[in-house]
């Protein structure tokens, strides 16, 4: 089986889990669930990162040890992955000895390589960023706090990698979507880079991962965060599994996280002489009232309470869909309630409802048979590329093309009549029920990796157990159950 190895960020446990997080674990959950749907092997992993200088400071503005705010954060993000319907293969925390005693490992070895050094800087550091900034990042003014600070440091020579990288990433080899994020990296990369800060003094930051070298120090969290994606899956330990499932075929993230994703990670590897991810995928941001959805600003929206008012197929439909992939959008309770009752309580609810009605009532609650598999349904369903939307992880696109046949099966309905065929010509109402039973199950199936769970509630009214994606599947004389309302009207 071919493998498929995606990644979500590992989220900072600083504070609870937003529907910004949320999002990126629904979308890294129903593209996993895509990929196996395809009969891919994927493995998915998400995780915390539990070091550095905001975990410290909430752990101390609750009064507790960083270790002991990780611990009692941690079920958090797992419980709410359990709600959503998350199927992770691996979960990591920073602060697992798995994953330690790699970053320390690697450490050793870049530094061995040479790629490490030791030198005085003295620069502007940007403290939500965590790190050191250029003057002309300065200059843009969207750093927030920043201080000058003068110490001795450890830099990797990341500014030796730049030629490597420009290529790699002009020629495709690292793909940076959408077009606009890997421009934007390609701007960045025209400026002369410079060297990474790779170290903390203890006296400054306890909370992070030793370095090796000097026990005065402590690891910057990015450099140990980011080495997640290769300890996870057993680089310099399992070997065996690393190389089936390395190099990743795609990082999820948000565009705030870019640079970090395809300026450091990559050279890191490049030193490491480590194969790049295959893909690095940047979407956009969750909005409220024009602001980015953030922890620091204020404005979240808890998942929790959109998944008791409206379950969690609704709020994973509605996150997958309403974000055209790369664009920022909008949260608010009105497009929510809005795109539920047109999209699942209108069209795929009443229509489910209807099709089972009229093979219940008419056809004593069997699958009627078809005289042919021919219909406009079947071309209408041909049309829908599944592999290549997914190629292009435009999930928002298979979600609209199948909501685009499923109201051209209210269409088909609405030009054949079955309710009034089935006094004429049974036989034909009920090739067309048939087809409209069939539409309805291929419905279903494309839209279970977003909906897992009513998905396979309407696949039970249906009578069905069958996942095929090939056109035709359903069996005639087969029992099904009389629905009731899937997905209830919301007022
Ligand atoms: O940056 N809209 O963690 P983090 C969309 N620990 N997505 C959002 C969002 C929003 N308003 N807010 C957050 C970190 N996200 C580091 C990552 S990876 C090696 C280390 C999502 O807790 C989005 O995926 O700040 C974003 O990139 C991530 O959460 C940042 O999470
Ligand atoms: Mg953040």
């Amino acid at each position: 089986m071919q493998k498929y190895y995606l990644t979500t960020p590992i989220y900072y446990v600083n504070d609870k889990p937003h529907i910004g997080h949320a999002y990126t674990t629904i979308l890294a959950d129903t593209l996993a669930r895509y990929r196996a749907l395809l009969g891919e092997d994927p493995i998915f992993l998400t995780g915390l990162d539990e070091h550095g200088l905001k975990v410290q400071q909430a752990a101390e503005k609750n009064g507790k040890s960083p270790k002991d705010h990780c611990d009692d954060m941690a079920p958090a993000f797992i419980n709410l992955w359990e709600k959503l319907n998350i199927q992770y293969s691996d979960f990591i925390r920073t602060t697992e000895e798995r994953h330690t005693t790699i970053v320390q490992k690697i450490l050793d070895e870049v530094y061995q390589n040479g790629d490490i050094y030791i030198d005085e800087y003295e620069g502007w550091y940007s403290v939500s960023e965590e790190r050191f900034i250029t003057d002309k990042e300065l200059d843009s003014g969207k750093f927030g706090q920043v201080k000058k600070i003068k110490e001795k440091n450890y830099f990797f020579k990341m500014s030796k990698y730049q030629t490597k990288l420009i290529e790699k990433i002009e020629t495709d080899e690292l793909l940076i979507q959408p077009l606009s994020r890997k421009n934007e990296v390609l701007g960045f990369l025209r400026n002369k880079l410079s060297d990474l800060c790779i170290s903390r003094p203890k006296s400054r930051l306890e909370w992070g991962i030793e370095l090796p070298f000097d026990k005065e120090y402590v690891t910057y969290v990015w450099f140990d965060a980011l080495i997640n994606y290769v300890s996870a899956i057993g680089a310099f330990n399992d070997t065996e599994n690393f190389e089936r499932l390395w190099p990743a075929d795609v990082h999820l993230i948000g565009k705030d996280i870019l640079t970090t994703h395809s300026v450091y990670w990559p050279t890191m590897l490049l030193s490491l002489n480590m194969p790049l991810p295959k893909q690095i995928f940047a979407h956009g941001w969750w909005l409220t009232d024009n602001e980015k959805m953030s922890k620091s600003l204020g404005n979240v929206v808890s998942p929790l309470l959109l998944i008791d008012d409206f379950g969690v197929d609704a709020v994973r439909y509605y996150l997958m869909s309403e974000m055209v992939l790369g664009m920022d959008a909008t949260f608010s309770s009105e497009s929510f309630e809005k795109k539920y009752n047109s999209d699942l309580a209108n069209d795929f609810g009443n229509l489910v409802s209807r099709v089972s009605t009229l093979i219940n009532n008419n056809f004593d609650s069997k699958i009627p048979i078809p005289s042919t598999m021919e219909s406009d349904l079947a071309n209408n369903y041909k049309k829908i590329n599944l592999k290549d939307s997914l190629d292009n992880l435009a999930i928002d696109k298979v979600i609209n093309d199948t909501m685009t046949f499923i109201r051209s099966i209210n269409v088909f309905m609405e030009k054949n009549e079955p309710w009034k065929l089935v006094k004429e010509d049974k036989k034909k109402a009920g090739h067309i029920l048939f087809h409209c039973a069939e539409a309805l199950r291929l419905s279903a199936i494309l839209l279970s990796p977003v909906m897992p769970s009513k998905s396979n509630d309407i696949l039970k009214i249906l009578g069905t157990k069958e996942k095929s994606l090939a056109w035709g599947q359903l069996k005639p004389s087969s029992s099904i159950t009389l629905s009731k309302p899937i997905f209830p009207r919301i007022n």
